[in-house]
């Protein structure tokens, strides 16, 4: 007995393809076997009526990160047991520069945090905010090559954001050194004029964030990034898109052969902007940016998911507390909307709230949902084959769901260091019962059993330009 280290048996095995009952055998954290019946291994896990998923891959999550004023809530020790939780076993984070600093001792330092207190495996974006001539020629080739193949620029946001052509200038060397580039597209000075519209008339309440970062903003930065990247050969992914505008230019730009690929959020398709008008401060809990738009935005973005303009479902995980001078209330419990932290937690909810929406709700097949909360990221950021699907040779990072379990979402289910989440109350279909990073089980239903420190850095090696394909090709 035991020729595995672990066998999961008798579940549907989903992956980008297809789904089958098999059983699956693993040795040394790797998958050595699927078959219709193997032998026991030490560990057997009986997986009758469950759904055997490749661990979620989670591309847009800030951890252990400073935000103005403010400090974001999870390292990389919480932040990755709510991964940890919600099925997802792989993590692509921010080395987010700050003025004045090296990027290559911001990488350098997050490596080390990321190495202490990781549970789940993890990448990192390079969050360019000061693309001096030294960062720009010497230190991101350098960490290109050392493996972190994807960089992250703001076209909004004082302190952070880029002009255009410092934006030109990160995208032509991304692309001579082979990095996708995501972008953060809100036309910055357009909201800070609506902004000042609004609040010298007294329109302070969170309600007015949605007005002041309009989808007219968005819409615009997506048609200006790619022209530019158009004009420097840079690829791009658009990150959070909110709604129809910003999908019909990203639609536009990819069926003119541009390499432009976008991902969207959980948040976008269930919330929208009257969140932002719950009762007394409670709409803070609810301000990221861009913010949630309306109905008809929420229904059109599944079009946007079906025909595979947005490719990647990611949680944008940028946890604040909400009853916390560092966290939402950071200026006051009646802060004007320009003041408060933009961010909200949702690394856990992730896989359960997509999953309702797009399975239980029969928006698609479950093969979509797996390469959208998966092998995408895993394939757009060059983790593939390693992460992202179930087959022998494979990462055997696995997320066990119940597919009829029925579960109403609470804070501490989220496992993560945020007092509120965004999803309280909201009813799902279909929940995470286990999750094993290499092999171990990192996550019992209950309780996050993987270890801080167990996670491991992922270096990425050239990959391939990404390119639109639809649901229907990926078939
Ligand atoms: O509001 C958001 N999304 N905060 C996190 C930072 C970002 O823009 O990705
Ligand atoms: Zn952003
Ligand atoms: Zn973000």
């Amino acid at each position: 007995m035991g020729e595995y280290d672990l066998t999961l048996r008798n579940g549907l095995v989903v992956n980008g393809v297809d789904a089958f009952e098999a059983d699956i055998g693993v040795v040394d954290g790797q998958i050595v076997a699927i078959a219709a019946h193997l032998s026991p291994g030490k560990r057997d896990e009986d997986c009758t009526g469950m759904m055997v998923l490749p661990g979620g891959v989670d591309t847009h999550v800030h951890l252990d990160q400073p935000a103005p004023g403010a400090a974001m809530c999870d390292d990389f020790a919480s932040g990755t047991a709510s991964a940890a939780a919600g099925g997802t076993t792989t993590v692509v984070c921010f080395a987010w520069q700050e003025k004045g600093q090296s990027l290559r001792k911001v990488r350098d330092d997050y490596l080390q945090r990321a190495q202490k207190g990781a549970r789940v495996d993890f990448a990192f974006h390079l969050a360019i905010t000061d693309p001096t001539d030294s960062v720009i020629h010497e230190e991101l080739p350098q960490l290109i090559d050392l493996g972190d193949r994807s960089v992250k620029v703001f076209m909004t946001y004082d302190g952070v954001r880029l002009q255009d052509r410092e934006i030109l200038n990160v995208l032509a060397q991304a692309a001579k050194h082979g990095a996708l580039v995501c972008v953060h597209a809100e036309h910055h000075e357009l909201i800070e004029w609506l902004t000042e519209q609004l609040i010298n008339a007294g329109l302070t309440a969170p309600k007015y964030h949605a007005l002041a970062k309009p989808m007219a903003a968005e819409r615009e930065a997506v048609g200006r990034v790619v022209a530019l990247a158009e004009a420097s050969g840079g690829h791009i992914q658009i990150f959070h898109v909110s709604g129809e505008d910003s999908a019909i230019e990203i639609a536009r730009a990819q069926e003119n052969g541009r390499p432009v690929t976008a991902e969207t959020c959980p948040h976008y398709l269930v919330l929208t902007a009257k969140d932002l008008d719950r009762p007394g401060f409670e709409g803070a809990k609810f301000i990221f940016g861009p913010p949630a738009r309306t109905e008809a935005d929420r229904e059109a973005l599944w079009k946007y998911i079906k025909d595979g303009t947005i490719d990647v479902i990611s949680s944008d995980h940028s946890p604040f507390r909400y009853n916390d001078k560092n966290g939402k209330m950071v200026a006051g419990d009646d802060a004007p909307f320009n003041k408060i932290p933009n961010g909200i937690p949702g690394l856990a909810a992730r896989l359960p709230v997509f999953f309702n929406e797009a399975v239980s709700k029969k928006r698609t097949e479950i093969t979509d949902f797996v390469r959208l909360i998966s092998t995408n990221p895993a394939k757009r950021f060059g983790l593939y084959p390693q992460k992202g699907t179930i087959a022998v040779g494979s990462d055997a990072d696995f997320v066990i769901l119940d597919p009829k379990r029925k579960i109403t979402l609470t804070n501490a289910m989220m496992h993560h260091n945020s007092d509120y989440t965004p999803y309280e109350g909201y009813e799902c279909v279909g929940y995470p019962v286990a999750t094993y990073l290499r092999g171990e089980l990192i996550f019992d239903g209950q309780t996050v059993t993987g270890a801080p420190g167990i996670g491991r850095y992922l270096s990425r090696k050239p990959y391939l330009t990404p390119r639109k394909t639809s649901l229907l090709d990926q078939t």
